[in-house]
């Protein structure tokens, strides 16, 4: 892999791009007036993608894949509709109400987390473990710049608190009851079809399945829930003793383990 920059990159813009090749120890490409495919020629590492700054974020192009940027999608709707009044299936679910603690051991491209985030409010928390390293920088890095012109969206953004790892490991290394609710959204082994913002991910994503050993901890770090999401069809839920939340309009149940 190689970073870069757009265009015509200021100096802030190739300092923080420098600084991204630093972090993920592969080399900085100067952009100069090359195009991608240039620069491809020119390096191989660029065979593994080329990670792009530009003013609007970063976005991460591999051949065979489909182009990764950050964008809140569906929590963009799921937000306003909160801040309207309304409800959201995974919050109810999950119970999540201001000043809670919640860890997202599956992050994705940030959706769920930022609406957990918005539910938790500025005094709580959410903490979002992504194990794919291309995944997590560029959801960390949305998550810190991107502007929504919504400002209870961008704050919620800005307060997720992003980990780079596996979900097992970082519930290991949490106390007893440190977390109001756990939330898991591991791949579904069977697609939901049409999800379209949910394509891109399935290029990056880690694709494993959840194991005892991860809810185990989780029941050892939640305070109140373990709440996990699955395609209705899904057999995890009594496969792991989840209590199923159904809803009605979406490919998708919520199973949810209290914790007494
Ligand atoms: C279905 S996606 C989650 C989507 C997310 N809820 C959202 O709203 O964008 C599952 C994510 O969990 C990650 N993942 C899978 N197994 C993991 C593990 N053991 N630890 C951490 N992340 C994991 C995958 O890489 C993938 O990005």
């Amino acid at each position: 892999m190689i970073v870069t920059t757009a265009e015509k990159p200021d100096a802030g813009l190739a300092e923080y791009a420098r600084g991204l090749a630093a972090e993920l120890g592969c080399p900085y490409a100067e952009r100069r007036r090359e195009t991608l495919t240039g620069l491809a020629r020119k390096h191989a590492g660029a065979a593994d993608g080329i990670l792009v700054a530009g003013p609007q974020g970063l976005r991460f192009v591999a051949e065979g894949a489909e182009p990764l940027f950050y964008h809140p999608s569906m929590a963009q709707i799921r937000v306003k509709r909160l801040m309207e009044g309304g409800g959201d299936a995974l919050v109810e679910a999950a119970g999540v109400r201001a000043g809670d603690v919640v860890v997202d051991c599956t992050a994705g491209l940030g959706a769920d987390a930022l609406v957990l985030s918005y539910a938790a409010g500025a005094g709580g928390r959410v903490m979002a473990v992504e194990a794919s390293r291309m995944l997590y920088l560029i959801v960390r890095e949305g998550l810190r710049g991107y502007a929504s012109g919504l400002p209870e969206l961008d704050e919620a953004m800005r307060r997720i608190e992003m980990v780079h790892g596996e979900n097992l490991q970082t519930l290991r290394a949490m106390p007893d009851g440190s977390a109001d609710v756990v939330y898991f959204d591991p791949m579904f082994a069977r697609p939901v079809l049409g999800s379209a913002s949910l394509r891109p991910l399935r290029s990056y994503a880690e694709e494993r399945s959840l194991g005892a050993d991860a809810i185990a901890e989780a029941r050892r770090v939640a305070r109140r829930a373990v709440v996990l999401k699955d395609h209705k069809t899904s057999g995890e839920f009594e496969r792991h003793g989840f209590r199923r939340v159904r809803t009605s309009y979406s490919a998708v149940d919520y199973g949810v383990i209290g914790i007494q």
